[in-house]
């Protein structure tokens, strides 16, 4: 089992029938339901002890979850207050599992309630974890410090291990990420009647994303996302030949890219925000790319309601990249049919004209007088016969490199908003043409054309083969640095 605090994984120590899990980096133990029954004396005691702390207090929620059923564990109040007998906050689980308690609360609480006192059990743990703590030290009970929860999420078919990783904000507001593909696997938000829906589409288990993820919901995309023409460029005098995977282009990193290969993982937790950040080398020559490219891609949820998606790149030889999350985005709810009915502003003047192959013939024209207009709200629907479904790259208004505001969407049922804010030069809006109900989604849902909406920040499609566009060529000695952010909410 893992702590509810540290994530580290308790030790069981076993003492006369009774097992306790002790947590070796906090120090902090955990007594379920059925241990707490051997240690009281008698076994109605246990259930009334758990029953008595049924009063939840409202402070802010530590995320604490309980290491059997995961549920957020309830800050109870134990003691009289009245009477001016230790007051003391503890973490219950909802389910009646267990208690949680730190060494000053393993103290207070054993001087507290009526545990046999000489229980050996009471008295080793009294030994072992009261005696030296004057205090208690070990807690910040009234921070907010957010907390990320790793599960074992399944092994690849080489038996790597895969996790999913949950971080929850006080707002109600979840995300869920892998790394697998460094795969945002959902994202939890409120609607406006405070209602939580999963607003992305995916997959319930690794095996759906392993096998069906055609479309790349969620993925991380790269080393270079959307299309490269003919699979072909020329840096430093060197023509370079990738896999073409898309008629006949390179499309979002090859056939093995970014969002198919397994990440290193770390977890970062601080006040008011959790982060969990994936690392991978992609070896030089991998789909063909030159110099060997270590990139990152650190998710950050925080309190603010913002999912913050920052990536990192650095490599040994000059070559393109072009980082994107490829999230198909449903704010009515991951199956709640199609999205044309979202009101959708994108800050953007201009875009970048297509071929007959979805390749940037290298002009860029104002988007005015097109269906591609969202200076001012428009529901994706209106006019989206016309143009035959959204996959376009627009311009964004604002300096490349520049942090801004790109886009605003509304969700008119639920109420629910994403604001896209970035600091990359490019947009593609991809109205999920491409899917026609053949992949099993997240509950068993059938995924149509028009289920979704993507809002891709990047650079221009094809740009290492355009001179005139921002560039996406790094080199030795340079940093690769974008960042996005989607922030939710509601209005009426
Ligand atoms: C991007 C492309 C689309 C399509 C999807 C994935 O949005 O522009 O043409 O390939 O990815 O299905």
């Amino acid at each position: 089992m893992d702590c509810p605090v540290c994530k580290e994984a308790m030790i069981t120590l076993e003492l006369d029938e009774v097992e306790i899990d002790y947590c070796g980096e906090c120090s902090g133990i955990w007594l379920d339901a059925g241990e707490l029954e051997m240690l009281l004396d008698d076994g109605g005691k246990a259930k009334k002890l758990l029953d008595s702390f049924s009063q939840a207090k409202k402070v802010k929620e530590k995320h604490r979850r309980c290491p059997i059923c995961l549920k957020k564990m309830l800050k109870i109040f134990v003691g009289d207050e009245a009477e001016g007998k230790g007051r003391l906050l503890i973490d219950k689980c909802p389910a009646g599992h267990g208690l949680w308690f730190d060494r000053g609360e393993l103290r207070d609480i054993i001087s507290l309630v009526s545990f046999d006192q000489e229980h050996r059990v009471v008295k080793l743990l009294r030994d072992m974890f009261c005696n030296e703590c004057e205090s208690d030290a070990s807690t910040d009970e009234e921070g907010n410090t957010m907390i990320v929860n790793k599960q074992i999420y399944g092994k690849t078919r080489d038996g790597e291990d895969i996790y999913l990783f949950r971080m929850e904000n006080e707002n109600g507001v979840a995300a869920q990420v892998t790394n697998y593909g460094a795969i945002l696997v959902s994202v939890e938000t409120p609607d406006r009647d405070g209602k939580g829906a999963d607003v992305t589409l995916g997959f319930d288990t690794l095996e759906g994303w392993m096998e069906q993820n055609g479309p790349y919901f969620g993925a991380t995309v790269g080393r270079v996302a959307n299309r490269i023409a003919k699979g072909k460029f020329t840096l430093e005098g060197q023509e370079y030949e990738l896999a073409v995977n898309n008629g006949p282009n390179h499309l979002h990193g090859g056939i093995k890219g970014f969002d198919k290969v397994v990440w290193d993982a770390e977890e970062v937790t601080k006040e008011n925000e959790a982060s969990v950040r994936f690392e991978y080398t992609s070896a030089d020559g991998e789909e063909g790319y030159p110099g060997n490219l270590t990139v990152s891609v650190t998710y950050t949820l925080n309190n603010e309601n913002e999912l913050v998606v920052a990536y990192e790149g650095r490599t040994d030889k000059a070559t393109p990249v072009n980082m994107t999350n490829h999230t198909y985005w449903n704010l009515a709810g991951h199956d709640a049919g199609d999205i044309c009915g979202h009101q959708l502003v994108m800050h953007a003047n201009m875009y970048t004209e297509l071929d007959e192959d979805n390749v940037p013939t290298g002009k860029v024209k104002p988007v005015n007088g097109t269906a591609l207009d969202f200076t001012s709200p428009h529901k994706i629907g209106e006019r989206i016969d016309a143009i035959g479904g959204y996959d376009h790259n627009v311009v964004l208004n604002k300096a490349p490199g520049e942090m801004g505001l790109v886009a605003e969407v509304y969700e008119p049922g639920s109420g629910r908003t994403m604001r896209v804010y970035t600091t990359q030069p490019g947009m593609q809006l991809y109205t999920a043409e491409f899917l026609d109900g053949s992949v099993k989604g997240k509950g068993g849902a059938a995924y149509g054309p028009r289920s979704a909406f993507c809002l891709e920040t990047q650079h221009y499609p094809d740009s290492v083969n355009h001179e005139e566009f921002p560039s996406t060529v790094i080199r030795p000695g340079e940093v690769y640095k974008e960042k996005t952010v989607f922030k939710f909410g509601t209005k009426m």
